[in-house]
């Protein structure tokens, strides 16, 4: 079984620790965190490991998972030729080293002075380890870099039930940025959307539980039907009146906010201004979607000059 260290074993390094060490897929030699209480943690978390809080206090490995920050990749990379230097290869192996930023390509770890680099990651949000532990399995790995990395790197996923894509380095920032847009900015949807029913005098709990089915059916149908064929309301029926009422209504909500001075975005969390701009952007974009399902060229002519309205 290969050995792994993990540095950085905040909430993606110690999922995947725990994983590999549940599943046998690696045996966990060290655990580095800055804080020796967040690395014990993470021990204790996984069940194997020893917690470092001084990275030259890591023991040797074979593959190295650098699950720092992403804006921290670089410099960690740069400070681990002296550390795996005072090993020798294991096994006869040079070591691998990986990161799993999204965006970043195997190329930032070349400080590290190591041949066999690789990104791997993974389509999934870690935002609690033990749920993560469960819901991992069927996300999507996408993996990038030296061969040899990925030969070692898609079977230790794969045992974790992951399907794994393979991407060349030009292709990691967009195909990051796709992912940011569909579930980041759902988010920020979801936000926006409960400001306008706030500035409707809705709050906040009745909001959710009326969003809630609606959010939740149209998301399965943009996976049973494509976007589309998912896309209904006045865009798509053309009711380019009640676009404009709504259009209007913004900004005249972003107009008294301007005048009233103290500005509704510190006093009730409503960013006005953004909510018109948000949604007239978010209209031009649905044009050529609701085109497809059928819109006339005539309304989309009007609901484009709405948009185009400052
Ligand atoms: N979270 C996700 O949903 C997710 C999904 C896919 C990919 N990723 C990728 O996984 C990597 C790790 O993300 P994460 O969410 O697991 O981050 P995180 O929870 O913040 O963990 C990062 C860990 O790095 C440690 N660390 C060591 N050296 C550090 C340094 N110089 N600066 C800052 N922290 C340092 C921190 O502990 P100490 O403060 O004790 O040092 C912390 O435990 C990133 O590349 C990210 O893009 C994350």
């Amino acid at each position: 079984m290969l050995s792994l260290n993990v540095v950085g074993a905040g909430k993606l390094g110690r999922t995947l620790a725990a994983l590999w060490h549940a599943s046998g897929v690696f045996e966990i030699a060290g655990l580095f965190n800055r804080s020796a209480e967040n690395a014990r943690e993470a021990r204790d978390f996984i069940g194997a490991g020893t917690a470092v809080s001084d990275l030259s206090k890591l023991p040797p490995a074979q593959v190295w998972l650098l699950a720092v920050p992403d804006d921290q990749i670089a410099s960690t990379a740069t400070a681990l030729p002296p550390i795996i230097a005072q090993h020798p290869p294991q096994a006869g192996r040079p070591p691998i080293l990986f990161h799993c930023s999204g965006a970043l390509p195997a190329s930032v770890l070349a400080a590290s002075g190591a041949d066999l680099l690789a990104s791997a990651h993974p389509v999934h949000s870690f935002a609690d380890p033990k749920r993560s532990l469960t819901d991992l399995p069927g996300s999507t790995v996408a993996l990038e870099g030296s061969e040899e990395a990925i030969n070692v790197l898609e079977p230790a996923f794969t045992a974790l039930s992951c399907n794994c894509i393979h991407l060349g380095s030009s292709q990691k920032v967009l195909y990051h940025t796709g992912s940011v847009m569909a579930c980041n900015y759902l988010t920020v949807l979801m936000d926006l959307s409960l400001q306008v029913f706030q500035a409707a005098g809705i709050d906040n709990k009745s909001a959710m539980a009326l969003l809630e089915p609606i959010v939740l059916q149209t998301v399965k149908n943009n996976f049973a039907l494509g976007p589309a064929k998912a896309l209904t309301g006045p865009l798509v029926r053309g009711d380019v009146a009640t676009v404009a009422r709504q259009t209007g209504a913004l900004r005249q909500l972003a107009e008294s906010t301007d005048t009233s001075g103290a500005g509704s975005e510190a006093t009730s969390g409503i960013q006005a201004a953004t909510l018109a701009t948000m949604y007239r952007a978010l209209g031009k974009a649905a044009l050529p979607l609701a085109e497809k399902a059928g819109l006339s060229q005539d309304a989309r002519r009007q609901l484009q000059s709405i948009f185009d309205e400052s």
